[in-house]
């Protein structure tokens, strides 16, 4: 490897971040030469933070599940997900997806492979008119499903959400190939305002993948020290890919595909193994969609500067602003483009 002077000053500057990473959230084993270092790995630098953030989630969850009735918090602690069939009223649904698919507003589109996904922020701005859709996102029975999951509580991001699948397009997606967000508990949920059938793209979750079992912590650590030189790039972000043979190595049955009536919710702690199912033929699927992932070290459940003002309710808006300026600076240039005011069942502009 050849050194040059620019790279060696850059790499001094930047050697204080690399190190405080660790105490973070951060997961790229490729952007981080520490994180990423074989070496540090093999002496167990992923296996520490994994077992520490481990030890900590479940220091936290106990004053999580007060709000949550035992039954379901049970079911969770075994498989890694709530699920809830008519999770609103009917009443309160149709409202709900009535405000959805009337509404047009500003979003974002990504696309990985033949599928593309679509944003639409939900900041307090664009959901004054919309009170059902309010209403749930700021439903406190929703929030504590979702603090459990992510093991802290604080403020979820949500959106609506549209994946566009379209098959014919030879490109690989790799969310369908089964993976783990990160190296810690961290929360997705899903209501899903139609019904989704079995090769409409479903969600689908390995149970019990969420423990950090003997053997994970060991399968972590073997991939932790080649993670950083993977070809595979999600994988080298942090984000594991494991396959088949992985599973039953581990122990684990094979995923379970979500295929569910409109209606349902799903919140569950994507730190498991997961994947969007693929599809044979072009889909569109629609849901509400929401995140909380916190860094995973502090041994408190609040505290979270995105509930606070300015950040509170303006989320989405203050990321796009500032994505758009980084990426104007030259500074960043993100997978996702704005694409103006669309309908969340629009086809997809990029
Ligand atoms: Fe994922």
């Amino acid at each position: 490897m050849r050194f040059s002077l620019t790279s060696i000053t850059r790499n001094l500057a930047l050697a204080p971040l690399w190190v405080a990473q660790i105490g973070t959230k951060a997961k790229s084993f490729r952007d981080n030469p520490i994180l990423g270092s074989p070496r540090l790995n093999k002496w167990g630098l992923h296996a520490a933070r994994r077992k520490v953030a481990d030890a900590m989630s479940r220091y936290r969850r106990p004053e999580l599940a007060l709000h949550i009735a035992p039954q379901e918090r049970a079911r969770f602690d075994e498989v890694g997900y709530f699920l809830r069939h008519d999770a609103l009223n009917p009443e309160h649904f149709a409202a709900l997806r009535h405000e959805i698919e009337e509404v047009r507003l500003p979003a974002r589109e990504m696309r990985q492979g033949g599928t593309v996904t679509r944003r639409i922020g939900l900041d307090d701005l664009w959901v004054m008119r919309m009170p059902a859709t309010r209403r749930f996102l700021r439903d406190p029975a929703v929030r504590a499903l979702i603090h459990y999951a992510a093991s802290y509580a604080g403020l979820p991001t949500f959106a609506v959400q549209t994946i566009l699948a379209n098959p014919s397009d030879e490109a690989a997606d790799p969310q369908t190939l089964l993976h783990s967000d990160t190296f810690h508990p961290t929360a997705k949920a899903w209501l899903f305002l139609d019904d989704v059938e079995e090769d409409n793209g479903p969600l689908a979750y390995v149970p019990g993948s969420h423990r950090l079992t003997p053997k994970r912590l060991a399968w972590e650590r073997e991939r932790s020290v080649s993670a950083a030189e993977s070809p595979d790039r999600m994988h080298s972000e942090g984000s594991f890919r494991a396959n088949e043979a992985d599973l039953a190595a581990l122990g684990l049955p094979p995923p379970v595909i979500m295929a569910v009536p409109a209606n349902t919710l799903i919140v569950a702690d994507t730190s498991g193994f997961h994947r969007r199912s693929p599809s044979p033929k072009p889909t569109r699927r629609v849901e509400l969609y929401a995140t909380l992932r916190r860094t995973p070290f502090l041994p408190w459940t609040g505290g979270h500067l995105a509930a606070l003002p300015p950040f509170a309710g303006r989320l989405a808006q203050l990321e796009m602003g500032l994505q758009e300026a980084l990426e104007r600076m030259g500074f960043a240039h993100g997978a996702w483009r704005p694409v103006g005011e669309v309908s969340a069942y629009e086809s997809a502009k990029i």
